[in-house]
């Protein structure tokens, strides 16, 4: 069972960017279902590196856009970029190291929550903006 769903609730009216949000969700669905079908944690562990990964990759792609339209609120949208990437490598080795995998349940409600309040709240404030300097 998927722990997020996209819908248009969580669109920020870029479609480069929700395509991108949708990968995410994608991710951390999967590492839902690799975690409840109680696979390896090292292939889960795998599984967070490649969400890091790509969660890097989204997250340069939002701030390249910041630098190239100057966004005037990026410093703190920056931050909040940084804190998850700091907290997405900490799980990954709390993970690597807990043979009972009981953070499991601990990390799904931390990504869920942190994905969903960062597009509803962070990202979507700078919708407009964008959107007004012509970004698809
Ligand atoms: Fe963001
Ligand atoms: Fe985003």
């Amino acid at each position: 069972m998927p722990v997020i769903v996209w819908s248009e609730q969580l669109s920020v009216g870029i479609e480069s960017i929700d395509e991108q949000h949708k990968v995410l969700i994608g991710m951390i669905n999967s590492l839902n279902t690799a975690m409840a079908q109680g696979e390896a944690n090292m292939m889960i562990g795998d599984i967070l590196m490649g969400l890091a990964a790509y969660t890097r990759h989204h997250f340069s792609y939002e701030e390249q856009l910041f630098e190239q339209y100057e966004y005037p609120n990026s410093v703190g949208h920056k931050r909040q970029h940084y804190e998850l990437i700091e907290q997405i490598s900490a799980l990954k080795d709390q993970f690597e190291s807990d043979l009972s995998g009981s953070v499991g349940l601990e990390i799904m409600q931390f990504l869920k929550n942190w994905l969903t309040n960062h597009i509803l709240k962070t990202d979507k404030a700078y919708s407009e903006y964008l959107i007004a300097k012509g970004v698809k």
